[in-house]
């Protein structure tokens, strides 16, 4: 059987207002572009979404990852979005399009991109994740608890199928370096890297050998572009999405939901400088209101028949995610009255913008040398 391939790109074309949501109508744009493509042959399914002020394009093809097809089509989808954007003066309008011309890839041209290749199982869940204000390693914690922590996912402890563990491919997105690493033998090796999350990023995860998956086909996904590498200056947010299969011999989709039922604190709220608890919300509620924020996540649960896109289901939509709302909005109140100190405040070198230089630059006569 031919290979699936799950194509998840997204891109801040404009919000409205402000860095809140995203316009009806650049869904509805985005939606007419790739709706030709299917007819066309080139999609076999898509869905366009909104979460925070970030389009979002879910897409199955036979395309393979990587596809100048496929990422020329969401380059074109984006640019039309702009063009609609542009016409309703929405904030930021086409922000996320770092350049002026597609050049056969959307990495490193700013939209962010979780795609993988996979042999479609006998029934096949799958999980779209995204994030709004925040950055990739914004995934880690989550990640690592669906596939590498047991108090998480019970599989990892009574499912034979996965108790040899996962395999984590994790990036250094300074040097540009990769490490595959396994799980449980590696576990407080892979935790030193990605604890540091602004930094090592959990890519993909892998099955190991002896379960029901293949090796060399990804369970699980994430997007590690980052705007300020890209661009060297500030220009937006890195606001990250994932792709995650679960169940048979994978960690069960309410596995794969535990791990967000914790609001832990990531990084990019306000002006890309600041800390703030992770929460889970519908579609509905992913509007980013309170000081921009505060950062949110959103699942869109799907199964798969054929590379067809059954759902979504809104699975954060629910009353059992109601406590960690509650606690999000508690740590949002607390941290909140630290305004422009740390740790709500980001240290000084993870911040997107900063005021300092030119404060120290106003100061520098006044400086003095201590005793
Ligand atoms: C951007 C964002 C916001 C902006 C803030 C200031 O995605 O989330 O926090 O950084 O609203 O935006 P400007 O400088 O454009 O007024
Ligand atoms: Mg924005
Ligand atoms: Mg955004």
């Amino acid at each position: 059987m031919a290979k699936i391939t799950v194509s998840l790109i997204k891109a801040d074309v404009g919000g409205y207002p402000g860095h809140a949501s995203v316009h009806p109508d650049l869904i509805k744009e985005g939606e007419k572009v790739l709706k030709e493509a299917k007819k066309e042959g080139l999609l076999i399914d898509f869905r366009v979404m909104g979460a925070g002020d970030d389009l979002q394009l879910l897409m199955t093809h036979n395309k393979g990852v990587d596809s100048s097809d496929i990422h020329g089509l969401a380059w074109q989808a984006f640019e039309k979005a702009t063009k609609v954007a542009k016409n309703l003066k929405l904030y930021g309008a086409g922000q996320d399009l770092l350049s002026d011309a597609f050049s056969g890839n959307v990495r490193g041209m700013g939209p962010g991109v979780a795609e993988m290749e996979f042999t479609e199982r006998k029934a096949e869940p799958l999980v779209a994740f995204m994030m709004d204000k925040t950055e990739p390693g914004a995934f880690n914690l989550p990640i690592f608890k669906i596939f590498g922590d047991p108090f998480n996912t019970a599989g990892l402890v009574v499912d034979p199928s996965m108790h040899a563990g996962f395999i984590f491919e994790v990036w250094d997105i300074l040097e540009h370096k990769k490490v595959l690493m396994s799980l449980p033998e590696e576990l407080y090796d892979l935790l030193a890297l990605i604890g540091a999350k602004s930094r090592y990023v959990i890519k993909r995860v892998f099955p190991k050998k002896g379960g029901k998956l293949p090796v060399d086909e990804p369970v699980a996904v994430v997007s590690t572009e980052k705007l300020y590498e890209i661009a060297g200056e500030y220009v937006g947010k890195d606001d990250p999405v994932g792709l995650v299969r679960a169940q048979s011999g994978l960690p069960a989709l309410g596995e794969v939901l535990e791990a967000f039922s914790f609001p832990h604190l990531v990084s990019g709220w306000m002006r890309g400088s600041h800390n703030g608890p992770l929460m889970p919300v519908s579609f509905k509620d992913a509007r980013c209101t309170r000081f921009d924020g505060p950062p949110r996540v959103v699942g869109a649960g799907f199964q798969l028949s054929n590379g067809l896109l059954v759902g979504p289901v809104d699975l954060f939509d629910d009353p059992a995610y109601d406590i960690t709302r509650q606690k999000a909005q508690e740590i949002t109140d607390y941290i909140r009255r630290h305004g422009p100190f740390e740790p709500h405040r980001l240290p000084l070198e993870e911040m997107e913008y900063t005021t300092l230089p030119k404060v120290l630059q106003k100061l520098k006569d006044r400086f003095e040398e201590v005793e």
